[in-house]
């Protein structure tokens, strides 16, 4: 199988793996415990909250282990917008982001927010001069991410928050779950109070993530009960989890330069060979992040591509796949205005380290043949 979904989940790390299992076997107490075998865990999860905190630039009782990105965005959203209230009820989300921050800044506007939405570019960039000018002084948050999921767009966050720092008290949420690992992701390198990381796309276990405040940020909690992650997510730490949270999130660290690399010398390979077939547009722009890889047939349905390139044994995804199986037309093209003969086509290739040069060069023979059968107009 050629597998390049890896943007909507990837292969667990064989490291993390063992690691999963380790904790299970020697570390399995409730890490609030107060017998020993409890403290033994408790300073395994503590060492693991220290690692990402290092990583990313921030204390560890700034990081919150959660279960993955859908919740850290929630938790951003809600848990920012509702502690910092008393500076104002304004909020800007750009109007690409992941439903799980579209549908909890929506959900905010029932609470007495309001939320503005911040327009793009036909790049699916967003426009740093509408920001200016929809930035009032009751603002009290701005969500934009980092990457796109769908085009791979990397979105202009240090020009964003230079902005926002120099004019407004405006906190800054960015949700880093597809540039982490492609891009440097941390407090040193973006300038915002917020960073949510899903550890499934970074070769970690599926249903962990991370959310991550600057130092002297808080949220408001958004669970409540046994007072667990210093009050904000009450429930028993998974412990197992977080460590291989922190696991993958030092292997992603570790590697981001050369893995960034080998994913852009293999897609670079691969645009000019998409691009030139006549009906091929491509949707990412060149400002994309290494690993994500947009591009429509004209006139061809996206699901008659993915199903023509799965009896050939390859996985890719039409371009929202990682959210649900809808079928409506994706907002993220609507807000970047694509055109109708070519909105319905859209395919993500998403890759990840793990890929290599002879799965692109057997992709090409397999796609050349594809299009020979289902060739758009
Ligand atoms: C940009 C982005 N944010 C958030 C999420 C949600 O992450 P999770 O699947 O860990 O809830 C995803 C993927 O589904 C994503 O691509």
């Amino acid at each position: 199988m050629i597998y390049f979904d890896n943007s909507a989940t990837t292969k667990v790390h064989p490291e993390v793996m063992k690691t999963f299992v380790a904790v299970n076997e020697k570390f399995w107490a409730n890490p609030a415990s107060i017998h020993e075998f409890g403290h033994q865990t408790n300073e395994l999860l503590q060492s693991a909250r220290e690692q990402v905190a290092e990583i990313l630039h921030t204390s560890g009782d700034k990081v919150y282990f959660t279960s993955g990105g859908t919740e850290s965005n929630n938790l951003a959203i809600f848990g920012l917008a509702n502690k910092y209230k008393n500076r104002g009820r304004h909020i800007l989300v750009s109007e690409i982001e992941h439903p799980s921050v579209l549908e909890a800044a929506k959900h905010l506007m029932k609470n007495g927010f309001e939320v503005e939405w911040i327009p793009v570019d036909s790049d699916g960039v967003i426009l740093v001069d509408a920001v200016k000018s929809l930035l009032r002084d009751d603002t009290v948050l701005v969500s934009v991410m980092h990457v796109n999921n769908e085009t791979g767009a990397i979105q202009p966050i240090e020009e964003l928050s230079t902005f926002i720092r120099s004019n407004n008290r405006a906190l800054i949420h960015v949700d880093a779950v597809q540039s982490f690992g492609k891009l440097p992701v941390h407090f040193g390198a973006l300038d915002v109070d917020a960073i949510t990381i899903s550890s499934h796309k970074i070769h970690g276990l599926k249903g962990s993530g991370v959310l991550a405040l600057k130092k002297f940020i808080e949220v408001e909690p958004m669970l409540f009960g046994g007072g667990q992650e210093s009050g904000i997510r009450s429930g028993t730490t998974p412990v197992p989890l977080a460590v291989c949270t922190a696991k993958a999130v030092r292997l992603a660290n570790d590697n981001v330069q050369t893995n960034a690399e080998k994913m852009k010398k293999m897609t670079e390979d691969l645009i000019p060979f998409l691009t030139s077939f006549p009906t091929v547009k491509m949707i990412s722009p060149t400002k994309r992040a290494p690993h994500i890889i947009s591009f429509s047939v004209r006139n061809v349905k996206g699901e008659v591509l993915i199903n023509a390139l799965q009896q050939k044994n390859v996985i890719v995804s039409t371009s929202s796949a990682c959210s649900s199986r809808q079928t409506k037309t994706s907002h993220v093209l609507k807000a970047m205005h694509i055109q109708d003969d070519y909105i319905k086509g859209v395919i993500r290739l998403s890759f990840s380290s793990i890929n290599t040069q002879e799965e692109i060069n057997q992709f090409k023979k397999i796609f050349t043949n594809v299009m020979k059968v289902i060739k758009g107009d």
